[in-house]
């Protein structure tokens, strides 16, 4: 592990609703390097973005959320409304799989990217002039290969297409400069060969500044070309954990077997849903035993009726009786 920037110890997220309260992540545990790429990868519905939130600092107000995460060693589950927007300003930022989310619709880009300098220069008590914010602004999308950003700046969201407003949510993150950028999906909306152009970037993110990156998708292709470590989460539980290499080259987990076997032969990127006989577990009727158990076609005697924990086996963790 490098240094050690993010330290997730049994993270549970309940969402309090009309129908009553139900558990969407069980005791999750996670420790992040800086510098580190991590895919967090599940069906639609496992709480990947559950997860994304929480670590971003932007908690549901309807969550209940126990255990601890220790940022830069403090942990922000028990920061005041105060510290946690200084959090958000400076060690994190979280894109969207709606880019136009991170966007303010009735702010041209000029005016939102100059507020990100203005906000950046706030955290480390200096202030560029105009002058020198819209320079800055336009090296970085210049450095983006965003074609005229002088006409960029004049435009509204709405006016630009989705790969150019992923553009400027990554230009927002080249100069706060946090040292975790949260990817939620970011792809989902851009067409293959964007899709790749914007991967390459979170890369050079990593590359050149040392950010953390967590890349968070239903694809488990898109997850091998963009991380070193892989988090397989299900139902709200992590099912597998280790180097995403190893993992795609020889998954354990039966879940994720099934994944890995639903990408296609020679295909490096797809976009397609995962499909997994069988459908994902209810939050809302919690099973008794392992929750893969209805969907997998080796399950054992107790596999109905005892959830496994995570085991480590060789070069990793599984939560799976097959590795008792
Ligand atoms: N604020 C919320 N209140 C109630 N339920 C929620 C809330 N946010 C998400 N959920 C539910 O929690 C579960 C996990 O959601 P999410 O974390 O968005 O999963 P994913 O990103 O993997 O699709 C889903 O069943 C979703 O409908
Ligand atoms: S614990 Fe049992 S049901 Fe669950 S994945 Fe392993 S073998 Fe299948
Ligand atoms: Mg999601």
């Amino acid at each position: 592990m490098k240094n050690l920037l993010v330290e997730i110890e049994n993270l549970s997220v309940s969402y309090r609703t009309i129908m009553g309260e139900y558990q969407v992540l069980d005791k999750l545990n996670l420790s992040i390097g800086a510098g580190e790429r991590i895919s967090v990868v599940g069906e639609s519905a496992s709480g990947k973005s559950t997860l994304g939130h929480i670590l971003a600092g932007m908690s549901p107000p309807n969550a209940k959320v126990e255990g601890s995460i220790k940022f830069d060693g403090d942990n922000i589950l028990q920061f005041t409304e105060k510290r946690l927007t200084n959090f958000r300003g400076s060690k994190v930022f979280m894109i969207f799989q709606n880019p136009l989310n991170s966007l303010n619709p009735v702010k041209n880009i000029w005016h939102q990217l100059f507020e990100t300098v203005r906000i950046r220069d706030a955290k480390n008590s200096i202030k560029s002039s105009e002058d020198d914010a819209r320079k800055e602004v336009i090296a970085v999308l210049t450095d983006l290969r965003l074609p005229d950003p002088e006409s960029i700046l004049k435009r509204y969201p709405h006016e630009l297409s989705g790969g150019q407003v992923q553009r400027i949510v990554i230009a927002m993150a080249l100069i706060l400069k946090p040292k975790l950028l949260i990817a939620d999906e970011p792809t989902t909306a851009l067409d293959v060969t964007i899709q790749a152009q914007f991967l390459d970037l979170l890369k050079k993110l990593n590359s050149d500044l040392g950010m953390s990156i967590i890349f968070i998708t239903h694809d488990i292709a898109l997850a091998n070309s963009s991380s070193e470590r892989l988090l397989v989460l299900y139902g709200g539980r992590v099912i597998e954990l280790g180097q995403t290499e190893n993992i795609i080259r020889r998954p354990m987990h039966p879940y994720t077997i099934g994944l890995v076997e639903s990408i296609p032969a020679g295909t490096k990127n797809s976009s397609r849903l995962v499909s997994i006989p069988g459908s994902p577990p209810s939050y809302k009727h919690p099973l008794s035993g392992c929750k893969f158990h209805p969907r997998c076609a080796k399950i054992l005697e107790k596999c109905d009726k005892i959830e496994p924990g995570m085991i480590s086996v060789e070069d990793r963790q599984v939560r799976c009786w097959l590795y008792e």
